[in-house]
């Protein structure tokens, strides 16, 4: 795969599945444009010194004013979604602001980003590629009980990936998501310490994915929500 010259923004790409990806989009030539909400964030970043990453300071994606900051003026060919957060709670325990909470940080970020995104796009004329990040329980969705607002928020993503894929075929701009299982990250690892760890896909391995699905080599899979469980 072959991004040089190409520049990607990655959302929430300070964070574990984040990380993973931005190392393995610029070891292909891209050039990476990161957002982030906290300075401490931004601070532990694994490659915040890579002259290919530019480390935007906008707040939460959820804002509409802080995603026009995050695209002004960029070249773009890719925008990979990856911002969002889980919450575990039933539904008898979920009031109005633990809803709002978690479709703001997973639908209402993702949503905006990809129309922040198609615009730049269009204005560009060249086509690109955007890819979301959804979630196991938004393909199986019985699996989400217990997290039902997560699963609700994220089942949104898969469909707004789809719906929104159709829209924009005509253009050259190819949207698909990933849907990962639990991955092997350092913060799943210390909640769940006796599940086991190794059937779960690791970050690099659902980053590769993504890349694919992001590079010029994906040149016709559109609206696909791809499972990447590994062996879970
Ligand atoms: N980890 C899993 O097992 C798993 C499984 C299925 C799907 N996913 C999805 O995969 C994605 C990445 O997961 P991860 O484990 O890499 O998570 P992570 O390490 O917590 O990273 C998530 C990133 O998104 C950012 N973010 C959250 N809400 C935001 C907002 N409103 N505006 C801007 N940035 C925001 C976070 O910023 P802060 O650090 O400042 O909060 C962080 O940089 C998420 O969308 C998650 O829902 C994860």
């Amino acid at each position: 795969m072959n991004f040089r010259d190409r520049t990607v923004v990655v959302t929430g790409g300070t964070g574990a599945l984040g990380s993973a990806l931005v190392g393995a989009l610029i070891g292909a030539g891209a050039s990476c444009r990161v957002p982030y909400m906290h300075a401490e964030e931004a601070k532990r970043f694994v490659h915040r010194d890579d002259k290919r990453v530019t480390l935007v300071e906008t707040g939460s994606l959820a804002d509409e004013a802080a995603v026009a900051r995050l695209y002004q003026d960029v070249p773009l060919w890719a925008s990979i979604h990856i911002a969002g957060g889980f919450a575990a709670a039933l539904v008898a325990d979920t009031d109005k602001a633990a809803l709002t909470a978690q479709l703001e940080m997973n639908l209402v970020s993702c949503f905006l980003c990809c129309r922040a995104a198609v615009n730049a796009m269009a204005r560009a004329g060249n086509g690109g590629r955007i890819v979301n990040v959804a979630a196991r329980p938004a393909l199986e969705w019985r699996s989400g009980a217990g997290m039902a607002a997560y699963t609700a928020s994220k089942a949104g993503v898969a469909a707004l990936t789809a719906a929104l894929a159709e829209e924009v075929a005509k253009d050259n701009i190819l949207v698909n998501a990933v849907a990962p299982s639990i991955m092997d990250t350092p913060a799943n690892r210390a909640a769940m310490p006796k599940a086991d760890h190794a059937a779960w896909p690791k970050v690099e391995e659902v980053a590769a994915t993504i890349a694919f699905l992001a590079s010029p080599d994906n040149r016709v899979t559109r609206g696909a929500i791809v499972p990447v469980y590994g062996k879970s």
